[in-house]
C-alpha cells in the first residue's frame, strides 16, 4: 500500500457509467468525490453568462481566471457553485452541453481547473475519486488505482436514451441528444491539450455487458487491493 491520500483517477467517454459509479464507489470506500466535467461545465456555464464568446480561444483565455468556482465533494450530495451561485442545474442544460468542448480545449483553463483539482485532492480527508478524462493521465498520473471505463457506442448510446427518456425526453431530442454527443466525445479526444485518452497504466474495464453493481465491485475491488483500503 502507498503512503499519501489515496486518489482513484476514473476516465472515459460520456455515457460509459463513469458519474454513476465514480459517485457510488466514494460513497462504498468513504472517500471524497470530484466530478472534473461539472467545473468545465461551470466554467462554460460563466461564459455564457457573461456574453464571452466562446468559439473564441483567446477571449476565453482572457476571461477564465475571474470566476469563482467551488467543487462540494462530499459523495452523498456533491455540489458545484460560480461565485457563490448553485450551478448544479444550468451546467447540465442544452446551451452548456453544447459549448462545453470548446470551452474544454482552451489550455489556460485547463491549467487553472487542473489546479483547482489537485487543490481538492489535497484536502481530501480520506482520499478522492476524481473522474473526467484527463484524470489518470494529466491531473494525477501517480494515483493509486487508474481506471478507463468504456462501453461499446451502442451500450453508451441506449443508456443515454433510456435516461432521457425517464426523464420524459421526446425521441427527436434524443435522437439530437445522440449526434451532439458523438460530436462531443470526437472533440474530446481530438484535441492538442490533454485529449481523452487511457493512461498506460490504467485498467480497462468495459461496461457494455456489466450491471452497474458488478463494475462498482470491481473498481472497489481495485482500490482494496491497491490502498489496503476496507
Ligand atoms: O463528463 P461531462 O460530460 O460532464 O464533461 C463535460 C465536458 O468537459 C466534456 O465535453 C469533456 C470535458 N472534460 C474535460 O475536458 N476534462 C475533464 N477532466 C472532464 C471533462
Amino acid at each position: 500500500a502507498s503512503s499519501g491520500p489515496v486518489v482513484v483517477a476514473i476516465d472515459g467517454p460520456s455515457g460509459s457509467g463513469k458519474s454513476t459509479v465514480s459517485r457510488a464507489v466514494a460513497a462504498r470506500l468513504g472517500l471524497s468525490f470530484l466530478d472534473t466535467g461539472a467545473m468545465y461545465r461551470a466554467m462554460t456555464w460563466w461564459m455564457l453568462a457573461n456574453e464571452v464568446d466562446v468559439e473564441d480561444a483567446d477571449a476565453v483565455a482572457i476571461a477564465c481566471g475571474k470566476p469563482v468556482i467551488v467543487s462540494g465533494t462530499d459523495a452523498a450530495g456533491p455540489t458545484i457553485t460560480v461565485d457563490g451561485q448553485d450551478v448544479s442545474g444550468p451546467i447540465r442544460g442544452p446551451e452548456v452541453t453544447g459549448k462545453v468542448s470548446a470551452v474544454a480545449a482552451v489550455p489556460a483553463v485547463r491549467a487553472r481547473l487542473v489546479e483547482l483539482q489537485r487543490g481538492c485532492a489535497a484536502h481530501a480527508e480520506r482520499g478522492i475519486v476524481a473522474e473526467g478524462r484527463d484524470m489518470g493521465s494529466v491531473v494525477f498520473p501517480d494515483a493509486t488505482v487508474k481506471v478507463f471505463l468504456t462501453a461499446s457506442e451502442r451500450a453508451r448510446s441506449e443508456r443515454r436514451a433510456a435516461e432521457l427518456r425517464a426523464k420524459g425526453v421526446d425521441e427527436a431530442t434524443i435522437t439530437a441528444m445522440a449526434a451532439d454527443l458523438a460530436r462531443r466525445d470526437a472533440a474530446d479526444s481530438s484535441r492538442e491539450t490533454a485529449p481523452l485518452t487511457q493512461a498506460a497504466d490504467a485498467v480497462l474495464v468495459d461496461t457494455s455487458e456489466l450491471t452497474l453493481d458488478q463494475v462498482i465491485d470491481t473498481i472497489a475491488a481495485l482500490v482494496e487491493e491497491k490502498a489496503g483500503l476496507t
